[in-house]
């Protein structure tokens, strides 16, 4: 049975089904030989228009979401807060009907509130996709991730799937441990107390006690940035401190399975919650990540803009 894809929005992994997750991680294994050919473009998405609007900095999502729109002909526009009117007083809303008005066929978002590209869902008969909001989720960063474990790994269903670090303040810990657990992979988190959310366990999640319990037979090893933009108060003594007590060091990489997989989704704080020997070492595989997240938005915006009606007419 050939299944087609509804959805007009890609907003968190809570509203993906387990089928819809295969969806876009088969459609992404297919389109990504394209950027490993001389010329790295196909016409499918000709004609389309896909506005970028980053309200916080990116430099891994907004240029994969770029250069995924690029290799399929879809145009793309990228904006800024800073460089819209939104500084004038425009609301969030009123600013992106006035884009809707332009006629783009899809618009990604990346805002720091938590719920801003639902809102724009909402309003907005244009496809929305979300690339990050606030402390809430990271779809298409867990999806890449995913993506990137699938290819090496083949079967996710049966992992361990070890989050390490500054949880609480995290979109992609807690879209990694939705869209982990849905594909049937058990997923345990540790780090400092005071980043642990209360009643995280209700997103399909173990608390281990300590890093070490969490790493000992994890297959997947995922260490996560302290988000300090977030933190009103630094929630650790020192980064020396955290580094010893919760950062992948060298001690602790001596201890992982000989299988077993170093990720990050960047940007990574090099000798804090990882020694360059574990980010750079034969375990990691934190640039594919970053490899895998154009061919992962390229999916995105293929299934959201009806790249298969495309395809088939070209
Ligand atoms: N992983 C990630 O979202 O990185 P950027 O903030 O650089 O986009």
């Amino acid at each position: 049975m050939t299944m087609t894809w509804t959805k007009k929005d890609l907003l968190d992994m809570e509203s993906l089904s387990r089928d819809e997750i295969v969806m876009i991680l088969e459609t992404a294994s297919g389109l990504k030989e394209i950027s490993e050919r001389s010329i790295k473009k196909v016409p499918t998405l000709r004609g389309k228009t896909i506005v970028l609007f980053f309200m916080e900095p990116s430099t891994r999502t907004r240029i994969s979401f770029d250069i995924a729109a690029k290799r399929l002909s879809a145009d793309s526009i990228s904006i800024a807060a800073s460089s819209s009117s939104i500084i004038k007083g425009e609301t969030l809303i009123d600013t992106a009907r006035n884009i809707e008005a332009m006629r783009p066929d899809i618009f990604v978002m990346r805002h720091s509130s938590a719920g801003a590209p639902h809102l724009l869902a909402k309003h907005l008969s244009v496809g929305v996709v979300n690339a990050g909001d606030g402390m809430h989720a990271h779809p298409t960063q867990a999806l890449l991730d995913m993506m990137t474990v699938r290819e090496i790994k083949k079967d996710i269903s049966n992992l361990k799937v070890a989050i390490i670090g500054d949880i609480a303040h995290s979109r992609v810990a807690r879209s990694n441990i939705v869209g982990f657990n849905r594909m049937g992979a058990s997923v345990t988190i540790a780090g400092p107390p005071t980043m642990i959310p209360a009643g995280i366990e209700q997103l399909g999640t173990s608390v281990a006690k300590s890093v070490d319990e969490a790493i000992e037979d994890a297959d997947v090893i995922m260490m996560l940035r302290i988000q300090k933009e977030r933190q009103k108060n630094f929630l650790m003594p020192s980064e020396r401190e955290y580094a010893v007590r919760y950062g992948l060091n060298r001690m602790r990489l001596r201890r992982i399975k000989p299988d077993a997989l170093i990720m990050h989704p960047g940007p990574i704080n090099r000798g804090v919650e990882i020694a360059p020997e574990a980010a750079d070492g034969p375990h990691s595989i934190i640039l594919e990540q970053v490899t895998n997240g154009v061919a992962l938005r390229m999916a995105v915006f293929y299934l959201l803009a009806g790249g298969i009606r495309n395809a088939d007419s070209d």
